[in-house]
């Protein structure tokens, strides 16, 4: 058996003593981008002054344009930021937040963004509500059960495009739409997203969108991307002040003091590296091998495609219904299945339920998931 793109394993330089089935977590970058972003930082560190005094800002508009570009996007609706993390505690640091307000999350979304929403709303005297969505609900339910959620209390409702633990989208189109008509913000995460989708984020209008770059892009890690709708673009503001403050978005956003910006600037390479290949042939790559290794995991577990809800993603869940042990218990069989199996593979835990995540990236060979199902037999059965 042989993927579509097989060739492309050696593009990249991972550890070969393992199996690595985890592209969602923290991506990896292809060597060709790791050269590229290397000189960058070889040219910088042959004279610093030279780089940041004169050549950073205007670098830094080029690589921006660029990933505009690749977003559908112009080059001033959008910001660069270190990732979706930042991006979500800046834009809940800066939500006008009132005492009484409501902020909305689902049941899937990732622990870090709850967080952030949790500490912006309560600081201000108002209340996180988790609303409980069955993971394989339709579109139409997931909209209904949003719909039920909003009170006249709500501000602002925080979602998922593709979720992390449970690997599924949000219907985001018909989610915004509802929140406009219903005056309530949205913030979407898109973590997953860029890479996976072709997008129309004007027509998406969320009042808050923000991705990386560095998971299905595969940009150097550090590489996010932030877009605010013109409206809220005078309101919120970087969390760091640097010497761009008083320009209009998305200036401010460009520098924000001396930091490391190669993670930006070699962002095109990666992105050229699979617009050379094609990004629907990467996709159809991509989803056909998580395919076939949730496939083999879920023979080896017993679980059937009433369990699945099939999508057009690189990464999918088998539910493990034998596992316990809360987040604890994800954490420490995944270093099983690393420590002992040699297999980079997520256990997750959401809804309370829990799941082995499988991703398919172009460097995985059907090897990868042959080895990962002998481990799953070994340790469930
Ligand atoms: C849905 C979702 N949101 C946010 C994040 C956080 O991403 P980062 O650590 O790059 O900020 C992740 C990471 O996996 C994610 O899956």
């Amino acid at each position: 058996m042989e993927f579509d793109l097989q060739e492309y394993k050696s593009a990249w330089n991972l550890d070969q003593d393992f199996h690595h089935c985890n592209h969602g977590s923290f991506g990896a970058v292809p060597i060709v981008v790791q050269e590229a972003q290397k000189k960058i930082q070889d040219r910088v560190q042959s004279n610093p002054v030279k780089f940041y005094a004169r050549q950073a800002m205007s670098e830094v508009q080029d690589a921006r344009s660029k990933v505009a570009a690749f977003l559908g996007q112009k080059p001033e609706q959008i910001v660069l930021v270190r990732n979706t993390t930042e991006a979500a505690s800046t834009t809940m640091r800066g939500f006008p937040f009132k005492a009484g307000d409501e902020a909305i999350v689902l049941d899937h979304e990732y622990g870090a963004v709850i967080y952030a929403v949790q500490r912006a709303v309560e600081a201000a005297g108002g209340t996180l509500v988790v609303v409980p969505v069955p993971r394989l609900a339709t579109d139409d339910e997931v909209v209904e059960l949003v719909k039920k959620s909003l009170t006249p209390r709500t501000r602002l409702f925080v979602v998922d495009h593709v979720t992390s633990a449970t690997a599924r989208t949000f219907p985001v189109d018909a989610l915004s739409a509802l929140c406009r008509e219903k005056g309530v913000a949205i913030a979407v995460d898109a973590s997953h997203t860029p890479g996976n989708f072709d997008l129309d984020l004007d027509k998406l209008d969320a009042d808050f969108w923000f991705g990386n770059l560095h998971k299905w892009a595969s940009a150097p890690l550090g590489c996010g991307v932030y877009r605010i709708a013109p409206r809220w673009q005078e309101i919120m503001r970087p969390l760091i002040v640097s010497w761009q403050d008083h320009d209009a978005y998305p200036l401010p956003w460009d520098m924000l003091g001396t930091v490391d910006l190669s993670p930006w600037l070699a962002a095109p390479v990666a992105i050229e590296f699979y617009e050379k290949i094609g990004w629907h042939r990467v996709r159809a790559a991509n989803t056909a091998r998580m395919r076939y290794g949730r496939g083999l995991v879920m023979a080896e577990l017993g679980v059937g495609d009433d369990e699945l809800r099939e999508e057009e993603l690189p990464l999918g869940v088998i539910r493990l219904h034998k596992m316990d042990g809360g987040r604890d218990g994800c954490i420490a069989l995944q270093r099983k299945f690393a420590e002992i199996h040699k297999i980079e593979v997520p256990i997750t835990t959401a809804c309370d339920q829990y799941f082995m995540r499988v991703s398919g990236q172009l460097y995985n060979t059907p090897a990868d998931y042959e080895t990962l199902a002998m481990a799953v037999r070994k340790e469930f059965n």
